[in-house]
């Protein structure tokens, strides 16, 4: 088997080859970890990935929900078309502070809205349609989040949701681990669900085994 270090010094190959850094990403990462905040943002392979499935779908609305310091919102951000906006919700109003001065500093300010408080109470005051929704918040909250973006989607709209396989352990019924509860409740919710078309890629690298969902709406 191959082993963690090895995700971790490919995925840093990546980086180095494909996914070239800039000011504005190596700030974000840093001011995010001097004010504490933990290291649980994407990765630049997965922030680029991000960032092109935006330009593929030639993203003018993006939701986020979950901003942490904003390097996933970067990387969004930069990746919407002329005159797009993206919203970020986020719980925690000192992460929003970070995440505020890191997208300021990317110059990102005028297109990113930052809503600080719970996303289910922030999310009724959100206008549709968003081409783009990326979930990656609380994962207990991850089928109501799966409704509200479907609710505020339109037919071609895409949904990633992070974090759906976390070791493997989304396997085990019996859990009680809220990410792992949140994920297979968000996958009965997602079978049930004949609008969408979905799909779960399992994935390695910096941030461990773990995987992202994809959906688009259908109908
Ligand atoms: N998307 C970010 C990482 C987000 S980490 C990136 O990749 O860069 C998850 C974030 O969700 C944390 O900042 C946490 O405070 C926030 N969060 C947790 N519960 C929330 C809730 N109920 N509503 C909104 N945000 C929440
Ligand atoms: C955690 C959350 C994330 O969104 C992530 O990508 C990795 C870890 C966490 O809460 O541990
Ligand atoms: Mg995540």
């Amino acid at each position: 088997m191959t082993p963690p270090e090895t995700w971790s010094a490919v995925d840093d190959y990546i980086a180095s080859t494909l996914v070239p850094s800039d000011d504005a990403l190596d700030a974000a990462l840093a001011a995010s970890q001097a004010a504490g905040l933990p290291p649980i943002q994407v990765s630049a392979a997965q922030g680029k990935f991000l960032g092109l499935l935006a330009r593929i779908l030639n993203a003018r609305s993006i939701l986020e929900v979950g901003t942490l310091g904003g390097y996933s919102t970067i990387w969004l951000a930069r990746a919407l078309a002329p005159g797009g906006r993206l919203v970020t919700l986020e719980a925690d109003p000192r992460n929003a502070e970070v995440a505020r001065s890191n997208i300021a500093r990317a110059g990102l300010e005028s297109v990113v809205d930052i809503r600080v408080g719970l996303a289910l109470e922030t999310l009724p005051s959100l206008t549709g349609p968003f081409d783009l929704a990326f979930l990656d918040a609380d994962k207990i909250n991850n089928a109501n989040y799966f409704d509200w973006s479907l609710r505020l989607s339109r037919v071609g709209s895409v949904i990633v949701i992070d974090n759906v396989v976390r070791e493997g352990s989304v396997i085990d019924r019996s859990s009680t681990d809220p990410g792992v509860v949140g994920v297979r409740l968000l996958n009965e919710r997602i079978m049930r669900e004949p609008r969408v078309s979905a799909t779960t890629i399992q994935t390695v690298g910096s941030k461990g085994y773990d995987g992202f969902t994809l959906v688009r709406v259908e109908r």
